[in-house]
Parts: C-alpha cells; sequence; structure tokens
C-alpha cells in the first residue's frame, strides 16, 4: 500500500514535528513528505533538514495581516509535496476558513489543553489560575473554528500543587510527544475512532 504523504507545519523549535518524523518509520503507513514554517528561522527547520527531510518556509511578516495571501504562497510548497495529511504542530498562525475548507477531513492539530477547556493561548497558565487538578493536550481535526474540531485524541497530567506554567508545559509536551504520533497513526490508516491515553 502506498504511504501516506505528510506534510508538518510548525512555527518554533518543532519537538512535535521531531516526534512525528521518529514515529513513521518501518511499517507505520505515512512518510513526511515536508516540513514547512511560517518563520524562515525556525529551529525546526534544520532539525528537519538534518533527518532529511525536505523543507521551505514562506514568512508571514511580509504579507502584513493579509492572511489570504499569506496562504496562497503557502500552497506552493504544499502543492509541490502533493501531501495527503497536514499535521499543524507548534503552527501559530490562525489559517482561514478558506485554506481550512480546502484541508477539510486531512488536516491535524495538537493544541495543549483538554478541549473544549482553554481553547487559544496561555493554557497551562489559566488551568492553573482556575486550580485544575488535571490538564493536558488534544489532537484534532481542523475546522474553521479555532481549536475546535472533531477530537481524535487526548492525554491527560496531573496539575501539582508547585507547578508553574513552565512545569507544567514540560508535563503537557511530554504526553504531545507520545500523543501526536499515536493518533498520526491511526488517522493515516483511515480511523477517525478517538484515543485517549493514559
Ligand atoms: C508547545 O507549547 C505545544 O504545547 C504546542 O506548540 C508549542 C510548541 O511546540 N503544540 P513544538 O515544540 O514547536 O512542537
Amino acid at each position: 500500500m502506498n504511504k501516506r504523504r505528510v506534510a508538518i507545519l510548525i512555527s518554533g523549535g518543532g519537538s512535535n514535528m521531531l516526534a512525528l518524523l521518529d514515529s513513521m518509520t518501518g511499517d507505520h503507513p505515512a512518510r513526511p513528505c515536508l516540513v514547512l514554517s511560517n518563520d524562515p528561522d525556525a529551529a525546526g527547520l534544520a532539525r528537519a533538514a538534518q533527518r532529511g527531510v525536505p523543507v521551505a518556509s514562506v514568512d508571514h511578516r511580509p504579507f502584513a495581516g493579509d492572511r489570504a495571501a499569506f496562504e496562497a504562497a503557502l500552497m506552493q510548497p504544499l502543492e509541490a509535496a502533493q501531501p495527503d495529511i497536514l499535521c499543524l504542530a507548534g503552527f501559530m498562525r490562525v489559517l482561514t476558513p478558506g485554506f481550512v475548507t480546502r484541508w477539510h477531513g486531512r488536516m491535524l492539530n495538537i493544541h495543549p489543553s483538554l478541549l473544549p477547556k482553554y481553547r487559544g493561548l496561555r493554557t497551562h497558565e489559566r488551568a492553573i489560575a482556575a486550580g485544575d487538578r488535571e490538564h493536558g493536550c488534544t489532537v484534532h481535526e481542523v475546522t474553521p473554528e479555532l481549536d475546535d474540531g472533531p477530537i481524535l485524541g487526548q492525554a491527560r497530567v496531573p496539575v501539582l500543587d508547585d507547578d508553574t506554567q513552565e512545569t507544567l508545559a514540560a508535563r503537557v509536551l511530554e504526553q504531545e510527544h507520545r500523543l501526536y504520533p499515536a493518533v498520526l497513526r491511526r488517522f493515516a490508516c483511515g480511523s477517525r475512532e478517538p484515543l485517549f491515553l493514559e
């Protein structure tokens, strides 16, 4: 069976991207075809290139808020790479409904909270401020509504009394690196059965 082609979009270090790259080996039904960033200086680009994965970047800054124009530029390396699946992994740009609809059913994102709690930013700070005893991460299909699509997987972590947002973020990130590869493998096999990691 042909391997599914996966493009991964990043904005920074790309630790989730690396976990995904390292998982796509052997009998895994998918292989990476591109790592694409909105920041030409994203450290993840060099890390992907070191692993022999094609990389590209489209700096969003010259588009100065013209999201559609930026996304049209993003489409060029994407169309060249012909991905079957897009994985947003620490990708920090909001995508327009036009772009999202084009990839409907084929685009995943990982968000550092137990959605539907804490859509948006500063999720760890908000969980601590709320006194939550549990927190975690979610992989979901991307839909036009921010951080709102069908949930494909979640992993939970305890919130400790002396947690700072940094210690909690680190505990969640560790679970992201387990959850995202596990969900991508199922998704690449055609399964949308949600996965809840203990
Ligand atoms: C992390 O905060 C992670 O929770 C979220 O994006 C940020 C950077 O992730 N998904 P990465 O290390 O670039 O994958």
